[in-house]
């Protein structure tokens, strides 16, 4: 049984159960719906070719109690009806802990895919259910080295722990030929020049200072090169208060779906982001990603890759230095499109 819930989940798990498939498992897909909105979840079930789900619980929205409550109630009656031999996580949202936990309980197996990743931030609600995870699965799926680290020192592995590669990259490299951003850039009036903007933490649009602060900056970017901005429907409201729509030079979008989104970001000339995939995205395609976080579990993107952490108040002089200093795509070891059929094999 594979679990989804939230968009960053999708492209995860598309590789993996289609390879699942085709090697002659009957894979049940749940989908919990702590995403429903079509364009953060109907239009990535189609342009990724996932099964429709077996299940949609239709979670929905909460805070993290209610959410978290609502989850687990949902997923302990489907498990116990469906009865699955294993039960396979992806990332680090909250669908991912609930499954795990109602999993765990039901005695059956958990294998994590992105297992081993670490901010060690706690006040971020994705670290809390990356630790909570990793410590109940018995199979933990990494996708670069420092995680198999992280694990260890953790008390995890080795036994169960596999490096396997990125599943996320491994949709990048189906669809990176396909990706074209022409009618894209048209529909939105963009020219040939321009970055592309995304931000959901908590910590950045919660938060009308912080978010203020990244609304000026970003205005300061924009004055030299044309932003678009898809916005998630949780920053929505601090950052209209914080006057992003008024802001010369950024195109405010609703969220696009992944051919869309990945199109423009390939061709875009610099990436502002806080999300988790995409600095690992703009790594593989080579493009200057600035993640206005004070940490990264992602750390091989610093290393290896295109990215580097900024607060609000860098993020002009970052952009200049970027734009000026271009990388070559980066090549981190098992990033190579076949990680789904990896943890296929070993599942
Ligand atoms: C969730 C994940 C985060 C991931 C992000 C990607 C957790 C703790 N967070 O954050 O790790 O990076 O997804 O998008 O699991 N909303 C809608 N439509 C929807 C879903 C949500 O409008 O389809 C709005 C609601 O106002 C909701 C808010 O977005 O309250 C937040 O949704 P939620 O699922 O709690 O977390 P995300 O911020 O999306």
């Amino acid at each position: 049984m594979h679990v989804v819930g939230a968009r960053p989940n999708f492209m995860k798990a598309a590789p993996v159960v289609a390879a699942a498939i085709e090697r002659g498992h009957e894979p049940t897909l749940i989908h919990t719906g702590q995403h429903y909105d079509e364009a953060l979840s109907d239009v990535f079930f189609r342009q990724l070719h996932l099964p429709e789900p077996d299940v949609d619980l239709g979670v929905g929205s909460g805070s993290h109690a209610s959410q978290t409550a609502a989850l687990l109630v949902a997923l302990e009656a489907t498990m116990i009806e469906r009865s699955p031999s294993k039960v396979v996580v992806y990332g680090d949202v909250n669908s991912t802990l609930a499954a795990t936990l109602v999993a765990t309980k039901l005695h059956i197996p958990v294998a994590h895919v992105e297992a081993g990743l670490r901010s060690f931030d706690r006040t971020m609600p994705e670290e809390i259910n990356r630790v909570v995870t990793d410590a109940l699965a018995s199979d933990l799926f990494v996708t670069s080295a420092e995680g198999v680290d992280h694990l260890a020192a953790e008390g995890i592995g080795p036994s169960g722990v596999h490096l396997v590669g990125n599943p996320m990259i491994d949709t990048l490299v189906r669809f990176r030929d396909r990706l074209d951003a022409t009618a894209i850039k048209q529909a939105l009036g963009v020219g040939s020049r321009f970055g592309v903007v995304t931000l959901h933490r908590p910590a950045n649009v919660d938060n009308p200072d912080r978010a203020a602060a990244i609304v000026r900056s970003l205005g300061e970017v924009a004055s030299e090169l044309p932003l678009v901005f898809p916005l998630h429907p949780r920053g929505k409201a601090t950052l209209d208060a914080a006057g992003l729509h008024d802001v010369d030079g950024i195109t405010v979008v609703e969220p696009l779906g992944y051919l869309d989104f990945m199109s423009l970001v390939a061709e875009s000339s610099l990436v502002v982001t806080d999300s988790g995939g995409i600095q690992e995205e703009t790594s593989i395609l080579g493009i200057p990603c600035l993640t206005v976080r004070p940490n990264t579990e992602r750390p091989v993107t610093i290393t290896l890759g295109t990215n580097r952490l900024v607060e609000p108040a860098d993020l002009p002089d970052a952009a200049q230095h970027a734009l000026a200093s271009p990388h070559a795509p980066a090549d981190i070891p098992l990033w190579d499109g076949a990680a789904g059929e990896r943890i296929a094999a070993l599942l």
